[in-house]
């Protein structure tokens, strides 16, 4: 994008966000790319030599439970380093402007936008800071504390699993249910950092279009052109930590 381009862009983006009522974003790996965290398709769909599919589903869990707390615990061991980037903050400040208006669906299971300090956020593929009791059903909070191999329930003593929507898993009704309807009645769709190839998260896209007098209008934000940019009105194309701070302050 030429400056020219990318300052109409950001002039078109900034009005229709001034006037909307509801603003719904969903975002990707790309958002916290900038914060250390490897995106999904950028990398060999690896982890020493498995592949993600081995230790991300329930197959894989039936397999060896060890390994996938293993993928696990390095993951979670690797998010305890990092920290939000400009882009996290940028929508914190966002939200602030919306208030209750304003509801972030995340597919990262990374928990920055909730340590930038951003408040409605659905993450809709779970938390690598959260486990479930696969006895009790209880699903917990452990933050970055380290929780072994083998895991288990400080209520019940159950076998605990990372509270992860796993290839081949439905999404949480409630969590799902919620991001469907932000998504169908907000007026502006942010898509943020995501390949949009993944499915039923991408399908909040052309729900936000669907089924109402006025469709929302979709801002794309991303490196690059995706399976989003289709229904985009308009595309800023740059790294999300530095478009999301300069739509900010185009809206004054
Ligand atoms: N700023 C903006 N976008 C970026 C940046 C950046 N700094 N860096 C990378 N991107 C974009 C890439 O261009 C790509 O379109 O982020 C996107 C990342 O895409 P994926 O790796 O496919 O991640 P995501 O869309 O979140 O994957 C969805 O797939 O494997 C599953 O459950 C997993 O939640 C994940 C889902």
């Amino acid at each position: 994008m030429t400056d020219a381009e990318l300052d109409a862009a950001l002039d078109r983006a900034a009005h229709w966000l001034r006037t909307a009522e509801r603003v719904c974003v969903l975002t990707g790996a790309g958002v916290s790319a900038e914060s250390g965290v490897p995106t999904f398709r950028a990398s060999d769909g690896l982890w020493e030599g498995h592949r993600i599919e081995d230790v991300a589903s329930p197959d894989g869990w039936d397999r060896n439970p060890l390994l996938v707390w293993q993928f696990y615990n390095a993951r979670r061991a690797n998010v305890a380093t990092v920290k939000p980037n400009a882009g996290h903050f940028a929508l914190v400040a966002m939200e602030d402007r919306w208030s209750d208006r304003f509801t972030l669906v995340t597919q990262n299971v990374d928990g920055l936008h909730l340590e930038a300090g951003s408040r409605r956020v659905l993450e809709i593929h779970g938390s690598l800071r959260q486990t479930r009791c696969l006895t009790c059903g209880s699903v917990t909070n452990r933050g970055s504390e380290p929780l072994g191999d083998a895991p288990e329930c400080p209520q019940c003593r159950g076998r605990l699993r990372p509270h992860i929507v796993w290839f081949g898993e439905g999404l949480p009704d409630d969590v799902w249910s919620a991001a469907m309807v932000a998504a169908h009645e907000c007026d502006v769709l942010l898509v943020i950092g995501t390949s949009a190839v993944v499915h039923p998260a991408a399908s909040l896209i052309p729900i936000s279009k669907r089924h109402k007098a006025v469709p929302a209008k979709v801002i794309e934000v991303n490196l690059t052109p995706t399976e989003a940019s289709a229904y985009a009105d308009v595309g800023l194309y740059g790294p999300s930590g530095e478009m999301l701070p300069k739509l900010l302050q185009r809206l004054g």
